[in-house]
């Protein structure tokens, strides 16, 4: 049986986990967030103290570290046992993921534990490559980005709304940082693959969006 896979791909903010998170609830598919993988590799790596570059030891703990994801509203992970979705989302731990991503072996050691998330009835997996390495065969691929200023702007208001003070400045320099590493890195670049539907998410609401991403899949079943 041929499972179908939706992949979201594109940089940090632009939308993709609201948008993938949403059209996996409606067609009732598996949701793979596959930053949070990284997010969660980068503070077991931070906990042990490790050097961020020390690929031979990161990948150590990559393959040592048990991950649990509980998919409800909201997404909760355990790493060993402990819950660290309050960690997940912080900047610090962005930019040392984006740091660690860049190391191809740790990139390989996660291949299979990405790959394992495919299940019936379907999957949506949201990152930065999984249309061009982990699921090259996908039968749907968006390719989702915004401007690093509207981006930017969103995530300044999501900060401000949750009391959190922030520095539209700060931020804008951060992705425009994060950028930059996750597409000039040698290994599973950011790039489009070329048979993805690109969609600039930065004139557009979400369900817009989502409504764009839907057309995709049901144009594809009504086709003979
Ligand atoms: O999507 P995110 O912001 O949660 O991802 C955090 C970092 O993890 C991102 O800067 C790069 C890395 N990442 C990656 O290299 N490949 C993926 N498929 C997902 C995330």
């Amino acid at each position: 049986m041929n499972i179908p896979v939706l992949t979201i791909d594109g940089p940090s903010g632009a939308g993709k986990g609201t948008v993938s998170r949403l059209i996996a609830k409606k067609l009732g598919w598996h949701y793979l967030d596959s930053g949070s993988i990284y997010r969660s590799l980068a503070i077991a790596t931070l906990q042990q103290a490790v050097d961020l570059e020390k690929e031979a030891e990161i990948v150590k703990i990559a393959r040592d570290m048990a991950l649990e994801f509980e998919c409800g509203d909201t997404l909760i992970v355990k790493l060993d046992g402990k819950d660290i979705t309050d960690q997940l989302g912080l900047e610090t731990t962005g930019s040392a993921a984006s740091i660690i991503a860049a190391l191809p072996e740790v990139r390989r050691t996660l291949l299979q534990k990405q790959r394992d998330f495919k299940q019936y009835p379907g999957l949506v997996a949201d990152g930065r490559d999984m249309g061009t390495v982990v699921f090259t065969d996908a039968r749907y691929k968006v390719f989702l980005t915004a401007s690093a200023a509207e981006r930017a702007d969103r995530r300044y208001k999501q900060l401000k709304q949750k009391g959190i003070d922030a520095n539209l400045m700060q931020i804008t320099q951060e992705i425009e940082q994060r950028d930059f590493r996750d597409m000039s890195r040698a290994s599973a670049p950011l790039i489009m693959a070329s048979d993805a539907l690109y969609i600039d998410s930065s004139e557009m609401t979400i369900e817009t969006v989502i409504e764009a991403v839907l057309n995709l899949i049901h144009q594809d079943f009504l086709l003979p």
